[in-house]
């Protein structure tokens, strides 16, 4: 499967997608989807927090972003190949971290990691994963090529329930820890308040923990929600007490990145959780060349947010970051194709970047800097 474009078939109790339907792009597959996802999935996958504002500006924001290419430069030698936070990966792509994925497809998250494994993707695993993360890593560690393999922790409220969680993932080889830090109470998503997932799909989140707290009728802010989000301090403690890199996921804000990097953190994802807390914050492509500049490259970024095309992941390299995370992608490539749909999907988005590097003038991504973004000629004159 590596490294060849496959077909995706549906499996044996889905309607399998045929040639004329197989999907040649990230929209196709959350087209597909869309005519898969029952109103509450759709809800679930496809909705955003209030008005979703910042979920529809977060994939508008990319295609603001004009691309200014270089010709008839030397492109032999030419590969989408780079390293994040020092380790080398086949190309710059993670799939984030998206809870209970088996309401998506009956193999959930071993399917997606399988995927992005045979893909030389990167996968975070989430803590409302619904297969447990012992079996994952079971599945990933042995592949030489697969990419990074991080959990992601959705802090538990009291401290004995985290390091249990980080020591499980310590002890099953995970290789770094993502601590997602913009879910302090759940965002208002009208959406799945119209429609709600039915009390019993059988699917269960398999760490036993809960999802970052619901808001509620009764004013969560007032009930004390809040009082459970981690802070500063336990960022610091979570650092002493685990030997894996510790990344933050879900900062936007230059100040945060700067005391963040005051920490001495491992990276950070700029994130606004696609959408799907705070709506109205800037699109991820707006904040995170704050944050490069901030940290000047003293701290490795990544960023997610409304990445849906090649051109997408090469402006975001070409921003500041070592790499980007797809979400909502994963969903939509599971419920159409299981683990194919998924390995197809990572790889029409990798090809896509191979080719808007190659129009674009870029032998290799660290070529990507912000004159690809504007006309000004500051560099490249020679
Ligand atoms: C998410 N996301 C998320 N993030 C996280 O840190 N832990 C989690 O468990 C989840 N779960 C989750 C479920 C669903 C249904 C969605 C859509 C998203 C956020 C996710 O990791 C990522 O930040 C966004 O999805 C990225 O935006 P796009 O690619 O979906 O536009």
């Amino acid at each position: 499967m590596r490294n060849t474009a496959i077909a995706a078939v549906g499996p044996a109790n889905m309607t399998p997608i045929n040639h004329t339907t197989t999907p040649v792009n990230l929209a196709d597959y959350a087209k597909l989807a869309r005519e898969r996802f029952t109103p509450a999935l759709n809800a679930l996958y496809n909705g955003g927090a209030g008005d979703e504002h910042t979920l529809r500006a977060n994939a508008q924001a990319w295609q603001q972003l004009t691309l200014w290419p270089r010709v008839l430069r030397a492109l032999r030698g030419g590969h989408t190949a780079t390293t994040v936070a020092g380790r080398p990966m086949a190309h710059p792509i993670f799939l984030a971290p998206v809870a209970l994925q088996r309401l998506a497809h009956p193999d959930g998250e071993v399917a997606s990691a399988l995927a992005a494994a045979a893909q030389g993707a990167g996968f975070v695993l989430s803590t409302q994963s619904s297969v447990p993360m012992e079996d994952i890593a079971r599945l990933v560690l042995a592949d030489t090529q697969r990419g990074p393999l991080w959990f992601q922790l959705y802090w538990q409220p009291d401290r004995a329930q985290n390091l249990t969680l980080v020591q499980r993932a310590e002890a099953a080889g995970f290789d770094a820890l993502v601590l997602t830090v913009d879910a302090p109470v759940q965002g208002v998503r009208d959406q799945e308040r119209r429609h709600p997932l039915p009390a019993s799909t059988g699917v269960h989140a398999a760490h036993g923990t809960a999802a970052q707290p619901h808001t509620t009728d009764q004013h969560a802010y007032c009930a004390g929600l809040p009082a459970l989000a981690p802070t500063w301090d336990d960022v610091a403690w979570l650092q002493a007490h685990t030997r894996l890199p510790l990344w933050l996921k879900g900062v936007l804000h230059p100040a945060d990145a700067l005391q963040a990097a005051q920490l001495g953190i491992a990276g950070l994802i700029v994130s606004n959780h696609g959408g799907r807390t705070l709506d109205t914050t800037p699109p991820t492509a707006v904040a995170l060349p704050h944050i490069a500049a901030a940290l000047n490259g003293t701290v490795p970024l990544l960023v997610d947010g409304g990445i849906r095309r090649g051109t997408d992941v090469l402006k975001a390299c070409a921003l500041g970051a070592s790499g980007v995370l797809i979400g909502r992608p994963v969903a939509h490539a599971l419920v159409a194709g299981g683990a194919q749909g998924v390995a197809h999907m990572i790889r029409l988005l990798r090809d896509e970047l191979e080719m808007a590097m190659a129009l674009a003038g870029i032998r290799q991504l660290s070529e990507a800097g912000a004159d690809l973004l504007t006309h000004t000629p500051k560099q490249n004159i020679n």
